[in-house]
């Protein structure tokens, strides 16, 4: 009996992997902004805001909140409209191997996925969403900071 194949491209793949695992702080940035109450978006939930030009998808993951652009890099969708789930990691046909539990967003245009928590593309070690840093104060007030 023959050994099964792996999918393809497993070389990029795994480089996207491996970029979607990187912790990397977002960008520094100083502008703090109040994006709403954090009572308003439940684990598993989610909220658009609109930040001069720039609109930020805030979701409440389990690993807590996450700011993303909510423009998808492949043809300007908006990104934070689209599904969220996981994914899995390559590997022999019918093996599965789950991977990045709840925080792949995919867009809802043509399918493109990204991790929420690194804004990295899944799809090609090179693509990327802008994310930003957000927050909870002591009041319970959502902080994005752009
Ligand atoms: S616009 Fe997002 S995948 Fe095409």
């Amino acid at each position: 009996m023959s050994a099964e194949k792996p999918c393809a491209n497993p070389k990029t793949i795994d480089a996207a992997f491996a970029m979607a695992d990187a912790a990397e702080p977002p960008r520094k940035r100083t502008r703090e902004v109040v994006a709403g109450r954090a009572e308003e978006v439940p684990v598993g939930g989610r909220k658009i805001v609109q930040v001069d030009h720039l609109s930020i998808g805030v979701f409440h993951l389990e690993s807590g909140f996450h700011a993303i652009r909510n423009f998808c890099p492949h043809q300007g969708a908006e990104l934070c409209k689209g599904t969220v789930h996981g994914t899995y990691r390559p590997g022999a046909v019918t093996e599965f191997v789950p991977a990045l539990p709840g925080r792949v967003l995919r867009c809802p245009w043509h399918g493109w996925e990204f991790d929420i928590v690194t804004g990295k593309g899944l799809y090609d070690d090179r693509g990327r969403v802008s994310t930003y840093e957000v927050r909870v104060n002591d009041a319970g007030d959502l902080i994005v900071v752009v």
